[in-house]
């Protein structure tokens, strides 16, 4: 199953799962508009139902998004009825806009959807190809010690509402730095579950896919607040600039 095929199957769940208006939502708007310039253009890798993008587009910005889902693509429609937000569907490893950039992100682990490294490098290249000149592109992702130590399969519980859970089974294959994760939705029905692979990498890793693409890391914060990332952090959101920009 792709990363397309399991948000197709999330996507009635998605925003309980991440409800669209919390702190750390508000967070990221401030922080990616913060690098843009006033009216800036801004691209979204992996952009949902357009969580992040919603409110960047209702700040001023010129907001686009691409996203290999055609659910969440519609739940994103849905949610912006007039448009703010223009979208394009497609893989945004081998996909683009044919467009450049003030500002190119990516959020909430999606740089971890392509399942090899050569993917993500690609994924890297393509964000690269569109940056304008002075742009920055942003990653946010978790930081994966607690994954890569982890025994065995772990099972967690998440509140979706009064009448439903998603249950998280996650099994990691540690020497391929992947994360087999079934989501389960338990809501009284026949419990549906979903298959999601991801592939984890470590921050310096990152930054060396970055360099392959001819980006360069600026700084690397600890959450969207900005905060210091050091030995503690639980994830990362990092800053990186072309080398030399587009001609
Ligand atoms: C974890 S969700 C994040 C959505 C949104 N960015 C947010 O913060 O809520 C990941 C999204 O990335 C999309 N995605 C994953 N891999 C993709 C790929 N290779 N090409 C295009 N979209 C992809 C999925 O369809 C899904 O909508």
């Amino acid at each position: 199953m792709d990363s397309a095929t399991t948000y197709d199957a999330l996507a009635d769940v998605y925003d309980l799962m991440y409800p669209p208006a919390s702190p750390d939502i508000s967070d990221a708007v401030a922080f990616i508009a913060d690098l843009a310039p006033e009216g800036g253009r801004v691209l979204e890798l992996g952009v949902g139902n357009g969580r992040i993008a919603i409110p960047l587009a209702e700040r001023g910005l010129t907001v686009h998004g691409i996203d290999g889902s055609e659910q969440m693509l519609e739940k994103l429609a849905a949610r912006d009825p007039e448009g703010k937000v223009t979208t394009t569907a497609a893989d945004f490893t081998t996909g683009g806009t044919g467009e450049r950039f003030d500002v190119v992100f990516i959020a909430l682990n999606t740089f971890f959807a392509p399942t090899t490294a050569e993917a993500q490098v690609q994924c890297m290249q393509r964000m690269r190809e569109q940056l304008a000149p002075g742009g920055r592109v942003v990653i946010e992702a978790f930081e994966p010690r607690a994954f890569h130590q982890q025994e065995g399969e772990k099972t967690s519980t998440r509140y979706l509402s009064p009448t439903s859970v998603m249950v998280d089974s996650t099994h990691v294959m540690r020497d391929r730095q992947l994360i087999l994760v079934i989501h389960t939705v338990v809501d009284g029905g026949v419990p549906r579950p979903t298959q999601e692979v991801i592939r984890y990498a470590w921050p310096t890793e990152i930054d060396l896919m970055a360099r392959l693409a001819g980006l360069r890391l600026v700084e690397r914060r600890g959450g969207w607040r900005g905060e210091a990332f050091d030995a503690n952090s639980h994830r990362h959101v990092s800053v990186y600039e072309a080398v030399e920009d587009p001609k």
